[in-house]
C-alpha cells in the first residue's frame, strides 16, 4: 500500500491505527486458489489470525469457507454471512451445549481433536453429523516453540493408533459421517519438509487401515517474510507435495490465517518522542504491545519504516518501545532508522494476522482503531 494513503489515514483518523488492505487480501485469495487450480480445493480462511468484519465479508463475497476455533468466532462467522456448510470447527476444549449447536445447524465439519471429544460428541449427535480426526502426525515444523502444534507433546490431535481407534467407533455409529483427516502442524512455517513428513506419514496412515477419505484438510501454517527473507515456496511446495496430494484424489482443504492477511496490514503510529540515556536511545511511539504482542511473545521482529522525509537525516540505532509500562514493550532493539522527530510517523508492516485479534487495553490504553482501504476510499471498519 503506498505510503501516502497511510499518512493520509493518520491524518483523518489520528494515531494509532491499524490500515487494512482489502484489494491485496482479495488477490491472496486469488493467487492460493490458482495454484490449487488442478484440485477439488476449498479455502478456508483461518479466522483466529484476523476476524475483523468488514475483512471477512470480503472473504465471504470471495466464496471462501471459514475455520474457527470458538463459539465466538463461530457466532462472528454467521454474523457477516458464512451458512454453517461453510464453517469449519476447529478447536482443542469444544463445550457440549457448543457441539449440540454445531450439529443442529449443520456445520461443513467438526474436527475432532481427542477421542473424548468423539464420545462427548457421540452423546448428543441426533442427526446426521459430518467429522474429521485432527491427527498429530509427530513432525517438527521447525518454528518458534509457542507456535508449533504437531509434536506429540503438544495438546493438539490425536496419534494415528488413537485415530484408527476412532475411526472404528465413528463407522460404527449411524449418526456419524468421517469426511476425512485433519492436520495442522503449526503456524509461521517456512520449510516445504514438514508438510512433507506429515502427508507422507498420512498416507501410509490411510494406506494401512484401508482409509479412503473424502477431504484432507491440511490446516494451515504457510510462513511468510517479515524481512529475513525466509517464506514457504510456493514452488518447492508444488513440486515436493502435489505429486502426493495427486496420489490421495482427495478434496484439499487449507485453512491459512496469516498467510492471506499478515501482509495486508500495517500499524501506524506517532513518534513521540526520542530518548537519549547515557547507553541508549529509545524511540517512543504511540502503540505498544498491548496493540501488537507479537514482539514480546514470540521475539518476532515486524519491519518498521519511517513515513517521514528521510533524505539527510543521520542514521541512528534505537530501540523501538511503546508506553506500557514493562520492559517486553520493545519493537525492535538496535534498530538502524533515520532520526524521527516529534510526531513524525512510523509504519509497523505485516501486522494483518495476530495483530489486532490478539490486541488488548492492558494499562488501560484502548484498542486503535482499524481503519479499511478498499481500494477507492479509506473509513473506519464498523
Ligand atoms: N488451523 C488451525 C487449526 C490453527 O490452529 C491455526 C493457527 C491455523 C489453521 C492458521 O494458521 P496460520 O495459517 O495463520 O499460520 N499467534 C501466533 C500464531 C498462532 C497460530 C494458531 N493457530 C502468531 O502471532 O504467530
Amino acid at each position: 500500500m503506498e505510503n501516502r494513503l497511510l499518512v493520509e489515514a493518520a491524518n483523518l483518523f489520528g494515531t494509532p491505527i491499524y490500515v487494512y488492505d482489502l484489494p491485496f487480501i482479495a488477490q491472496r485469495v486469488k493467487t492460493v486458489q490458482d495454484f490449487f487450480e488442478d484440485f477439488d480445493f476449498r479455502l478456508a480462511y483461518a479466522m483466529k489470525a484476523n476476524f475483523n468484519k468488514d475483512l471477512l465479508s470480503l472473504l465471504n463475497k470471495l466464496g471462501t469457507m471459514v475455520d474457527v476455533v470458538s463459539f465466538g468466532e463461530y457466532l462472528q462467522a454467521l454474523s457477516v454471512g458464512f451458512s454453517p456448510e461453510r464453517i469449519i470447527v476447529n478447536g482443542n476444549c469444544k463445550k457440549e451445549s457448543e457441539l449440540e449447536r454445531y450439529v443442529k445447524d449443520g456445520v461443513y465439519s467438526i474436527n475432532l481433536d481427542s477421542y473424548e471429544e468423539l464420545l462427548r460428541l457421540e452423546k448428543i449427535a441426533s442427526r446426521q453429523v459430518r467429522v474429521s480426526i485432527r491427527v498429530n502426525p509427530d513432525v517438527d515444523p521447525k518454528t518458534h516453540p509457542h507456535i508449533a502444534t504437531g509434536l506429540k507433546e503438544n495438546k493438539f490431535g490425536v496419534d494415528f493408533d488413537t485415530a484408527h481407534e476412532m475411526i472404528k467407533r465413528i463407522n460404527s455409529n449411524k449418526n456419524l459421517e468421517l469426511i476425512g483427516l485433519h492436520c495442522h502442524i503449526g503456524s509461521q512455517i517456512t520449510e516445504v519438509e514438514p508438510y512433507l513428513e506429515a502427508v507422507v506419514s498420512i498416507k501410509y496412515f490411510a494406506k494401512s487401515v484401508g482409509l479412503n477419505f473424502e477431504v484432507l484438510n491440511l490446516g494451515g501454517g504457510w510462513g511468510i517474510d517479515y524481512g529475513n527473507g525466509k517464506a514457504m515456496s510456493l514452488q518447492e511446495y508444488r513440486e515436493k507435495i502435489f505429486p502426493i496430494l495427486k496420489e490421495l484424489n482427495s478434496k484439499i482443504v487449507l485453512e491459512l490465517g496469516r498467510w492471506i492477511v499478515a501482509p495486508a496490514a500495517y500499524l501506524v503510529s506517532k513518534v513521540e518522542y526520542v530518548k537519549r540515556t547515557p547507553f541508549k536511545t529509545f524511540v517512543m511511539i504511540d502503540t505498544g504491545m498491548n496493540h501488537l504482542i507479537r514482539p514480546a511473545l514470540y521475539g518476532a521482529k515486524h519491519k518498521i519504516l519511517p513515513l517521514y522525509e528521510t533524505k539527510g537525516r543521520e542514521k541512528i540505532k534505537a530501540d523501538v518501545v511503546g508506553p506500557i509500562c514493562e520492559s517486553s514493550d520493545t519493537f525492535r532493539k538496535s534498530y538502524t532508522m533515520p532520526r524521527p522527530r516529534e510526531g513524525e510517523l512510523v509504519v509497523i508492516c505485516d501486522v494483518g494476522a495476530y495483530g489486532y485479534a490478539m490486541a488488548s487495553d492492558y494499562n488501560l490504553m484502548p484498542k486503535p482503531k482499524e481503519i479499511i482501504w478498499d481500494g477507492s476510499k479509506l473509513f473506519t471498519s464498523s
